[in-house]
């Protein structure tokens, strides 16, 4: 069976306050905020950053709702790192950059015969910088961040599993992976085909203690991965159904793309994301990415409540891009999809009320 999945799509987190937050990525990691949003789920106004290449690329994008309501528990069945591509050299300058934020780091590591380096960031959420020759994805810089050491944007991610088996069957059955090799404690999967973002790697800790499922800081929340079109992840569900993994979700629209969820074997939770025409290039211009608050559009008319009830944050000016460092946006994949209002499948949207005055925390 041809995989319908292309590649990781983003990568969803739970940090605790939003500008600690803002400041780790964008300091860092080196990211650039290419959104602010909200979560779109529940009653309770929770910021949604997303943070990216310079191009917002998807593959490149790590999605933070800054969870301080509470702390979750890490640990297994969970997604345990985040892993970016950096060229061939860089783990030396990475390794300089995270002494002088003094964020603790796990030194240079190996694993598949590539060299990395693990950070933590304040929340205890891990981060790593993977090696690789090859990607040309464009990189966002800062003023501590060069162009020949920046992020790619993903190589893929490390999840936590107290036993391979099932969810090695659940990548290779059910999302098309194949297995790629083993060393140690980590089993490689990877999706069919070129480019980047298309790794896997479970990391079998038989010990671990299960990790929270649910909203918590200090915690992953869940990995997504890109399928070309709406009728590809119906495609998708059709596929989970079929080998008997009935509890996936509706199709949920997210405004910037289609998404649909379900809870795998190891206890990972699993999107699937069909991109929408325009992306996250819909509703800003590329030069403005990130710097203001933006809603979707059922949810504008409650902006006040959700706003008073948000953590006021500041978001750096060296987050706009200096002329001729970012490319305009390639047209959408997707882009033969039911125009706005004639959705190609059924979609489902929550509606919340933000009532300001039952907020507690
Ligand atoms: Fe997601």
């Amino acid at each position: 069976m041809k995989s319908l999945v292309l590649g990781v799509h983003h990568i969803t987190l739970c940090p605790g306050g939003a500008q600690q937050d803002i400041d780790f990525f964008t300091q860092v990691l080196g990211q650039r905020l290419v959104k602010q949003t909200v979560l779109m789920d529940g009653n309770i106004p929770i910021y949604h950053f997303y943070y990216g290449n310079a191009d917002a690329d998807v593959g490149s994008i790590a999605t933070c709702f800054p969870y301080s309501r509470k702390p979750g528990h890490a640990g297994s069945g969970q997604l345990s790192c985040t892993s970016y591509t950096v060229p061939n050299g860089a783990i030396a300058f990475w390794k300089e950059h995270f002494n002088r934020h003094r964020a603790e780091h796990s030194g240079v590591q190996e694993r598949f015969g590539t060299k990395y380096l693990r950070v933590r960031h304040p929340v205890g959420l891990l981060f790593e910088m993977i090696e690789e020759s090859g990607d040309t994805r464009n990189p966002w810089t800062t003023s501590e961040v060069p162009r020949d050491a920046g992020t790619r944007g993903f190589f893929g991610a490390v999840l936590s599993v107290r036993d391979v088996r099932e969810q090695e069957s659940f990548f290779v059955d059910a999302l098309g992976f194949r297995k790629v090799g083993v060393d140690g404690p980590y089993h490689r999967f990877e999706v069919p085909g070129a480019g980047p973002g298309r790794i896997v790697d479970l990391h079998v800790e038989p010990e671990r203690e299960a990790g929270s499922w649910g909203f918590g800081a200090g915690t992953a929340h869940h990995i997504a991965f890109n399928v070309e079109t709406d009728e590809a992840l119906v495609k998708q569900k059709a596929v989970y159904e079929e080998l008997g993994f009935t509890d996936a979700s509706e199709i949920k629209d997210r405004f910037y793309f289609h998404s649909m969820y379900v809870r795998s074997p190891g206890g990972i939770l699993v999107e699937c994301t069909a991109n929408v025409p325009g992306g996250f290039f819909k509703d800003e211009a590329p030069d403005e990415l990130g710097t203001t608050l933006l809603l979707p559009p059922w949810f504008e008319d409650q902006r006040a409540a959700i706003v008073s009830q948000l953590e006021p944050i500041t978001v750096p000016e060296a987050n706009r891009p200096k002329p001729g460092t970012t490319q305009a946006p390639a047209p959408a994949a997707g882009a033969h999809a039911a125009p706005a209002g004639e959705p190609a499948v059924p979609l489902s949207r929550y509606k919340a009320t933000f009532g300001a005055d039952k907020q507690t925390t």
